[in-house]
């Protein structure tokens, strides 16, 4: 498979971050240095708070567990209910395992998709954590699911991996495959491999929190939609989906014969989530300035100007994103 250039992984659904780029992002104030999806990086000499550490430049963008950490509130009251009953109805039908359902979690980061949808399923619950950063694996582990809705059992175990290797039998025995803020920050061959992956192994998926490539601002303003595409753009480099993630995906999805449901999952930041709104937006902004460098003074002001109102509570922005749920063909033996 293709593997995209490495310089940046954009932010999955955390359009936050442009990327580490030894200065071609211009010195906006109160700009740090930031990575994708990662949150900004400390200046020399501070603490780390929201960057995990440095990737070499053949290396992935590694995702800092505080920003994951920061973004899981508005992630929980983003994600769809619309496409859970379908999901409950297709995981109640047989066959099912005496012993409950086993959850595959692609991209895992620090474990929040779990944390949120294991307690929402009914029944015994195995899930199987895979990321390709042990780091946040680690995270994952401590902080698994313990209860489904109806008090039972649930369980966790990780694995290390990339989804670009993912193959059925890995998901062998799957119940349900699941991802969050995941589609966006792959290319189209690695959703190639997760949908062929899921239809051979026939369980569903629901695969969540993806951008989608729009974002509102209140008071709006005649940058944002310069900004917007800038930002998109950004997204998009060495193959990666970004924006076109769900698109893509249903394609994908409804090649292999699934049936395909998406739902908005738009995060809706206010007042209440400042300190989110505001790594967002440097991340927002620093990133569309990196692919258009020619937007850097006007950015400048912008950037000023919304952060100023983010601090005063005055900012409200909705950032789109959708869930998407690909009920595959059950095969034979599948849980
Ligand atoms: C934006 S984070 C989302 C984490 C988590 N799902 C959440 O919602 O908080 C993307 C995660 O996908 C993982 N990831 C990205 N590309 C991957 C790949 N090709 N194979 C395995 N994991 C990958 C990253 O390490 C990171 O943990």
């Amino acid at each position: 498979m293709t593997k995209p250039a490495a310089t940046t992984r954009q932010g999955g659904t955390n359009p936050a971050g442009a990327t580490r780029n030894g200065g071609t992002v211009p010195d906006l104030p109160g700009h740090r240095d930031v990575i994708p999806g990662a949150g900004p990086a400390p200046r020399p000499g501070e603490r780390a708070t929201l960057r995990l550490r440095d990737a070499g430049d053949d290396e992935p963008a590694r995702y800092a567990p505080e920003w994951l950490q920061l973004r899981e509130p508005a992630d929980a009251a983003a994600r769809s209910y619309d496409l859970l009953d379908p999901l409950r109805i297709r995981l109640a039908n047989p066959p099912r395992r005496a012993d409950g359902v086993v959850v595959h979690d692609i991209g895992c980061g620090t474990g929040s998709m779990g944390r949120w949808l294991a307690p929402r399923l009914d029944g015994a619950q195995h899930w199987v954590l895979h990321d390709r950063d042990p780091y946040l694996l680690h995270f994952a582990a401590v902080a698994s699911p313990r209860s489904a809705a109806d008090g039972s059992h649930v369980t966790a175990e990780t694995r290390r991996g990339d989804v670009a290797r993912l193959t059925p039998d890995a998901l062998s025995g799957a119940s349900l495959v699941t991802a969050s803020a995941l589609l966006d920050v792959l290319t189209r061959e690695e959703v190639g491999a997760l949908a062929a992956a899921c239809t051979g192994a026939g369980c569903p998926a629901l695969l969540t929190l993806s951008v989608a490539g729009r974002v509102e601002l209140t008071e709006p303003h005649p940058l944002d939609r310069e900004i917007a595409e800038a930002f998109n753009a950004h997204q998009r480099r060495g193959g990666l989906l970004g924006p076109d993630a769900v698109t893509v995906a249903a394609e994908v999805f409804a090649e292999h014969g699934a049936t395909v449901r998406i739902a908005p999952s738009p995060w809706r930041l206010g007042p209440g989530q400042a300190a989110l709104t505001e790594q967002w937006l440097r991340g927002w902004v620093g990133a569309a300035v990196e692919e258009r460098p020619e937007l850097a003074s006007r950015a400048d002001g912008y950037l000023t100007e919304r952060l100023k109102a983010c601090a005063a509570g005055e900012l409200r922005v909705v950032v789109h994103h959708s869930d998407l749920l690909a009920l595959c063909r059950p095969v034979d033996g599948a849980a």
